[in-house]
């Protein structure tokens, strides 16, 4: 409890003070207590196809590289070169045979290994190691295709992390090849939490009337969606077989090619894997929502549409109008 704060005469569970929403200490809190333990998503596999592809990503406030190593494994280092702590990266995507800080020009192979400093005689005197100055690596693992992160070596492995929810995401997600077809981002004037919550529940379902003309149980304010909660703070909504899209209603004739794998085609589920990732699922069309918090009242989202990699060109079209409706 905030240190002079007077609860309103309710049970403890009936409210909310809204500090929690702006004010900075909890929001420092909040990085330190959970985003610098927890496991955090920040790109999907297909992003980081070839061999030295890499994407440079802000975690819990710390600059990360996630890089295609020569080994095949993506993996993740501090963007901070070992020498005088400069950004070794400094392109937020892109494909590199090697790093090299622009400051004084020492490189790192795609391994992380240090592997050139410059004018190293003048180290003579110190005896400096190479190989104890690789960048520094950071917990980095996939599932279901999805690339997260972890700057605690004590937090339990990803996949205890995630739990059971990953079934709802398996089959659709981890069965044919994938590929990123849309890409977005912008920063909300909201604090993370709202985002969370607001994807975690249906209320605010009714809006949809106005600017989406494809959920049926909108119109007749009744849905077979479950709300299904999970430990670890995730949680999600999906039908148990029921229909809970009806694309015709929109004009989409053909929203049902390219359906992924072990969806219905008119069926919708939705993920929320805590704190920084939603995933909606429908037919052929996957959205990915990455949320960064970046102080109380301001937090980075990241949009991704994904779908099967190879699709005729007409599909293509339909999915991303399809993608962007929601
Ligand atoms: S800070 Fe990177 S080479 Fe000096
Ligand atoms: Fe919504």
């Amino acid at each position: 409890m905030i240190s002079g704060y007077e609860p309103p005469a309710l049970p403890k569970t009936h409210f909310l003070d809204n500090r929690i929403f702006t004010d900075e200490t909890i929001f420092a809190q909040e990085k330190e207590e959970i985003y610098q333990r927890v496991w955090l998503f920040v790109c999907h596999e297909s992003e980081l196809a070839a061999q030295g592809d890499f994407r440079t990503v802000s975690v819990a406030g710390k600059p990360l590289i996630l890089v295609r190593a020569p080994d095949g494994i993506i993996r993740a280092f501090y963007n901070v070169c070992r020498h005088r702590a400069a950004p070794v990266v400094r392109e937020e995507a892109g494909n590199a045979s090697e790093f090299q800080c622009f400051y004084h020009l020492w490189t790192y192979g795609l391994d992380g290994a240090c592997t050139g400093i410059t004018k190293p005689s003048g180290y003579d005197a110190v005896q400096l190691d190479r190989s104890k100055l690789g960048l520094i690596s950071v917990r980095c693992d996939i599932i279901a295709g999805l690339v997260f992160v972890c700057l605690s070596p004590e937090t339990e492995p990803l996949e205890d992390y995630i739990g059971p929810i990953i079934d709802a995401v398996h089959e659709p997600l981890s069965t044919a090849p994938l590929k990123v077809f849309h890409y977005n981002k912008a920063e909300l004037g909201a604090n993370w939490k709202l985002w969370q919550d607001n994807n975690s529940e249906r209320y605010h379902s009714l809006l949809h009337f106005i600017n989406r003309k494809t959920q049926p149980w909108v119109i007749a304010k009744t849905s077979p969606m479950k709300l299904r909660l999970f430990d670890n703070g995730h949680s999600g909504y999906w039908s148990d077989g029921e229909a809970t899209v009806t694309y015709e209603a929109a004009g989409y004739k053909d929203a049902s090619v390219g359906t992924l794998p072990g969806m219905r085609d008119n069926e919708m589920r939705v993920i929320n894997i805590f704190p920084d990732l939603m995933i909606n699922i429908r037919a052929n069309v996957v959205r990915l929502d990455r949320m960064v918090p970046i102080a109380p009242g301001k937090t980075l989202v990241e949009w991704r549409g994904l779908g099967l990699a190879h699709v005729p060109e007409d599909v293509e079209r339909d999915r991303l109008r399809h993608h962007n409706m929601f």
